[in-house]
């Protein structure tokens, strides 16, 4: 695999990361009105491993949104490709992305949600690029920080490529 520069998590790895992170919301969580909103299409393997960790009662929703071009984040242009389908009004929302760069779509899905009433809104993200931070956003919890690297695998892709793979890796820069 010599599209891989580096592995950074293995599947074990990121199955430990969703249980410590899945034990903490459980107890945050406790008497609240969890909803779990993953952004597809990254955070959907992370989403699978993290729902099963949490032993609350909780309900599920995706939001889809693009702000990347191939390995190129489009400044702060954040386009909705399909919005959830639960009213969030009075839930206790927990946002969960894959990676937290920038902050540009994070800022832009928060504050569209706050105009929908809910309880409280939350940020779960499974890695986060603190160096590459372009507005005031940071995640309530945080799987890994990781450098300024382009990682592929565990949801996470190139163009659309290397979703699949079960563990997280660098990507080799011949390759972009
Ligand atoms: P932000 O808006 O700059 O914070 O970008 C966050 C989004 O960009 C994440 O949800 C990812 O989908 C994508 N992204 C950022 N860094 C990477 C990476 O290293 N590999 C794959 N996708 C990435
Ligand atoms: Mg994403």
């Amino acid at each position: 695999m010599d599209f891989i520069k580096k592995v950074l998590f293995s599947r074990e790895d990121l199955l430990e990361t969703a249980k410590r992170l899945g034990k903490q919301i459980s107890e945050d969580y406790k008497n609240k009105n969890l909803l779990l909103v993953s952004l597809l299409k990254g955070s959907v393997v992370f989403m699978a491993d993290l729902m099963r960790e949490i032993t609350l009662p909780c309900k599920i929703d995706f939001m889809s949104v693009s702000s990347y071009t191939g390995t190129k984040n489009n400044g702060g242009n954040v386009n909705i490709l399909k919005d959830l389908n639960i009213d969030i009004r009075g839930f206790d929302v927990l946002i969960v992305e894959d990676i937290l760069e920038s902050g540009y779509t994070l800022k832009c899905v928060t504050e569209m949600f706050k105009l929908r009433e809910p309880s409280s809104i939350k940020i779960c993200t499974l890695l986060d690029k603190p160096n590459c931070r372009k507005t005031c956003i940071e995640a309530d919890y945080i799987g890994h920080k990781i450098p300024d690297d382009f990682v592929i695998g565990y949801g996470m892709d190139y163009n659309e490529k290397y979703r699949t793979l079960p563990f997280i890796g660098i990507l080799n820069p011949e390759y972009i």
